[in-house]
């Protein structure tokens, strides 16, 4: 097996930086478009053979791991919080969390029942990929999460969701206990399944300051990173906008840091110590750029890691849908060539 991505969220020596990026399954591919002219993103989910399909299409790119195609909003609906995703404005939630009578009505599922399919892709991409590269499984941080809940969809400041984390204290301490418990199972659970590493994508906790950060948001994430630690497989939490907060989220757990493209990789290392590994941090626009110029900026975050164990290489943060291909495959030869031991 490939399994230079386990060895360097392990801080083992590799033969070459690994490389994946974040949202690597989706509408930049052409085979990807193909099939989302047939399903709704829902029907790919919850279809574990298109799920296991949508997965293998950017491994021709030379990825050296696979991520299972879901989404973090998944575990909302057997909550009790169906939602759609609408053409054009991303994600819908049909009742918005408001007060505190809807957050004791939201269930901790078992995610056996109320996300078996999740659980059925992973064994299916697990069968198909052969051990080919490993298998990333994936879930939201309970900020992110919440925050979709409160707000209904997308949002510029996050005014929801913090006028109940700060007007109203049991309420958002109950979401979030209820929020991490179960995406703690629900990580436990595919890890039970076969996913080989799993990431924490808690990708909007960065519009928080430090202090709220570790009074609000810390404990619940620690809930779930301490005991999916002890799982047997790499951890990595992420999220964007983070510069000041890497050193809280390394202390809220996770064997690997997701660092966004502003810090510079380097000195986000060194904030958060070589005792962890790290992935990122090329900000995903710099796809769009001729490729003499891409070259630079992922030699740039090369000589930032300086040949480390414990760097995986990454974008800073999800794939844009319209990233020409011929530059994402450029870039991850050009990776794996530069960074040849
Ligand atoms: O990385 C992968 O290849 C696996 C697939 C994956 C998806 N969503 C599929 C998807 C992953 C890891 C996610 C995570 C996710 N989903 C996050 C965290 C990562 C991040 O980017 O911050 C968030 C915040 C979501 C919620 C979500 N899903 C939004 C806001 C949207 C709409 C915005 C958009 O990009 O269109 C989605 C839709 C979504 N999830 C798409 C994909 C491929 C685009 C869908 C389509 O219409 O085909």
């Amino acid at each position: 097996m490939n399994d230079r991505f386990l060895r360097a969220c392990r801080r083992e020596p590799v033969d070459r930086t690994p490389v994946w990026f974040m949202r690597q399954a989706g509408r930049y591919m052409a085979e990807y478009r193909a099939l989302r002219e047939k399903h709704t993103l829902l029907e790919l989910c919850k279809t574990p053979e298109l799920a296991c399909k949508v997965t293998m299409q950017p491994l021709r790119l030379g990825v050296d791991a696979a991520i299972l195609f879901a989404d973090i909003l998944l575990p909302l609906e057997p909550m009790g919080a169906p939602f759609e995703f609408a053409k054009g404005e991303g994600p819908v939630i049909h009742e918005p969390i408001a007060h505190l009578e809807q957050i004791e009505k939201l269930r901790v599922i078992d995610p056996h029942e109320g996300l078996g399919y999740v659980l059925e892709a992973i064994r299916t991409i697990r069968k198909e990929l052969d051990g080919k590269v490993p298998l990333i499984g994936f879930a939201g941080g309970p900020f992110t999460l919440a925050s979709y809940l409160i707000e209904g969809g997308k949002s510029a400041h996050f005014a929801k969701t913090k006028r109940l984390m700060y007007a109203e204290p049991v309420a958002w301490r109950l979401l979030m206990e209820k929020l991490a418990e179960v995406v703690r199972l629900y990580l436990r659970a595919q890890i039970e399944a076969g996913a080989q590493a799993v990431q924490l994508f808690d990708s909007w906790v960065g519009q928080l300051s430090v202090e709220d950060y570790r009074e609000y948001v810390q404990p619940h994430s620690k809930h779930i990173l301490n005991d999916v630690m002890k799982a047997g497989v790499p951890v990595i939490h992420f999220g964007t906008g983070t510069q000041a907060l890497l050193p809280s989220m390394r202390d809220a757990g996770g064997h690997v840091i997701g660092i966004d493209w502003k810090t510079p990789l380097a000195e986000a290392w060194e904030r958060i110590g070589y005792d962890h590994a790290v992935q990122g941090n090329m900000d995903p626009t710099v796809l769009f750029a001729p490729l003499d110029v891409a070259k630079r900026h992922a030699k740039r975050v090369l000589i930032a890691a300086e040949g480390r164990a414990g760097h995986v290489f990454n974008l800073g943060h999800g794939i844009l849908p319209e990233t020409p291909v011929a530059t994402v495959q450029a870039i991850i030869d050009y990776v794996h060539s530069e960074s040849e031991r």
